[in-house]
């Protein structure tokens, strides 16, 4: 897989690539990200980027200028499976979409500043909005972060344990069991003993029925969540 991030700021989305599972990926050479700095595609040399709103209000807009000849530049080298846009307003990420990106072959993102990007960009450009949380973030760079993560972490060879990924929260609208390690009693505190029995099939059950509870506990909106 191939990932384009464009941003106003490629430093502050480069670390989590340099680091674990997503470093072993590009490592692996599984996957490859670019990072594309908006600024280069600026309309002057001073590197203007942004503009007032039309209409007025506070804050900035990313001009479409820039950003389409980034874009336009990319698609002339190579076919898209999305162009995605990060941005508050918009469908919240979920381990189905990340399920599904993660099959692409080469994904373009977008990250917002300021006020966020002409629609126009929006309009022309992007096939995919997405948010990762009702809050707003300074910029999309920490969310295009969050999204490769989730997606990296699914593309085959890029997790030791194949299955791992497979029963991870979410993956079947359940959140996970709870996990343990050694030692199997700490001060007064035991691992439950069903999990030391050797018994797999009652390990399983054990798994599912507490998954089941944490989930009516913290996330019972997740029951009534269909796949699409
Ligand atoms: N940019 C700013 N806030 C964001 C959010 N919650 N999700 C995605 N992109 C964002």
């Amino acid at each position: 897989m191939r990932i384009d991030i464009i941003t106003v700021s490629p430093e502050l989305i480069k670390s989590p690539f340099e680091y674990s599972i997503i470093k072993r990926a590009i490592d692996k050479e599984l996957i490859e990200v670019h990072f594309h700095d908006l600024r280069k595609y600026a309309l002057n040399k001073y590197g203007k980027i942004d503009d007032y709103q039309f209409g007025g209000g506070a804050g900035m807009v990313l001009m479409i200028e820039p950003i389409d000849k980034c874009i336009s530049e990319l698609l002339t080298q190579r076919n898209y499976d999305e162009i995605i846009y990060m941005t508050p307003d918009a469908k919240t990420l979920n381990q189905q979409t990340s399920n599904i990106l993660s099959t692409a072959e080469n994904l373009i993102i977008l990250t917002g500043h300021y006020k966020g990007v002409d629609q126009r960009v929006r309009d022309k450009f992007v096939t995919l909005e997405i948010s990762i949380g009702d809050y707003v973030l300074s910029g999309g760079e920490l969310a295009a972060a969050v999204l490769c993560d989730s997606i990296i972490r699914l593309i085959p060879g890029v997790l030791g344990d194949e299955t791992s990924a497979l029963t991870d929260s979410f993956q079947d609208n359940l959140l996970a069991p709870p996990v343990y390690t050694r030692p199997a009693k700490y001060d007064d505190m035991e691992v439950p003993e069903i999990l030391l029995s050797g018994n797999f099939p009652k390990i399983e059950k054990w798994r599912h029925d507490k998954a089941v509870k944490r989930t009516e506990n913290i996330r019972p909106d997740l029951f009534n969540l269909k796949d699409e």
